[in-house]
């Protein structure tokens, strides 16, 4: 498999809008995800997939990912709507509501089995999943060690919100527990992990907030519903250049002192703030800000 992409935004674009797909192409996502499932209309979804199949086929979207979020598997809708859509070469799928690792290996052999029907290369498909459910949040162990094709668990706060009976607050605090649990899985077994929705569109310092605080759980990206949300997510979740100068300083000293512990600025460093430090310069090379 090739190298897994920077995923910092996640564009979620309802798959049933020609007009929004085709805006999606000009704007500054990481990765665009053509939705199937709830951002489409049950009776609109034979339809959405024919418009998804076409676009990918016919929109150039540079160098952004190509993703379809599909619907659940317990849905019985995934298997056409990964019929529908592979010929069309996406870069991956994005599977909601995995309650299970069982379920993740059969919507992972529908497409493969759609792959190689297309004599397509399977192994070039990405899969993210988002747990979004108790069952999924139970069973998070197993479903993160599922190896490839699995290359990102994305958290899903309101699904599980109305799974669980939780009443949804600006502070997020109910959904503390499983948004931990969902990047320290990820962390676990080498995932990206991907933060939950903003919905409020206009709060741009609410969604600032919900970032940093993304970020300091471990996320490396967040899934993004409109276009005026991008520049916020995309700075978010890239290192600031503080945030650089302090980590290269770290790594300098680190040299220096030979990599015991020591003190810089009146704290002291040791090999879990190296690695840290290590961690932002990855980050920061990864999303081109440093060589
Ligand atoms: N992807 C691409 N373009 C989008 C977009 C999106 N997610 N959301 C809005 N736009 C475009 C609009 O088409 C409009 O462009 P245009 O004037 O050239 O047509 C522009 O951005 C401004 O949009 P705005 O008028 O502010 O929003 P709206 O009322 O058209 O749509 C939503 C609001 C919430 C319906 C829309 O943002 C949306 O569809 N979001 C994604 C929903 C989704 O996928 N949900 C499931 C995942 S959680
Ligand atoms: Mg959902």
């Amino acid at each position: 498999m090739s190298a897994v992409p920077l995923r910092r935004s996640l564009l979620f674009v309802p798959g049933e809008s020609r007009r929004k797909i085709e805006k999606s192409t000009t704007l500054p996502a990481d990765s665009v995800v053509l939705d199937l499932e709830d951002a489409v209309a049950p009776a609109n979804k034979p339809q959405a997939r024919q418009i998804v199949r076409e676009a990918l086929q016919s929109l150039d979207f540079g160098t952004r990912e190509r993703l379809v979020r599909v619907n659940a598997w317990q849905s019985g809708l995934l298997p056409d709507d990964v019929r529908d859509t592979i010929a069309a070469r996406p870069d991956g799928y994005v599977i909601p509501k995995v309650n299970n690792v069982e379920e993740l290996r059969h919507a992972c052999a529908v497409i493969v089995e759609h792959a190689r029907a297309q004599g397509l290369d399977a192994q070039r498909l990405a899969v993210l999943a988002i747990i979004e459910t108790a069952l999924g949040v139970m069973n998070l162990p197993a479903i993160a060690a599922f190896g490839a094709p699995l290359q990102a668990l994305i958290f899903g706060a309101d699904d599980l919100a109305a799974d669980v009976g939780m009443i949804r607050t600006p502070s997020n605090l109910e959904v503390l527990y499983p948004r931990t649990a969902v990047a320290i899985a990820a962390a676990a077994y080498g995932l990206q992990a991907i933060d939950l929705v903003f919905f409020d569109l206009h709060d741009e310092a609410g969604l600032e907030a919900e970032c940093r605080f993304g970020r300091q759980l471990g996320y490396s990206g967040k899934m993004v519903i409109h276009p005026a949300q991008l520049a916020v997510v995309n700075r978010a979740f890239s290192p600031s250049a503080e945030e650089i100068a302090r980590a290269q300083r770290i790594i300098q000293a680190a040299e220096a002192h030979g990599y015991s512990a020591f003190a810089l600025d009146g704290r002291m460093v040791d090999a879990p703030i190296i690695k840290q430090a290590q961690n932002v310069l990855a980050r920061a090379r990864a999303a081109g800000l440093i060589q």
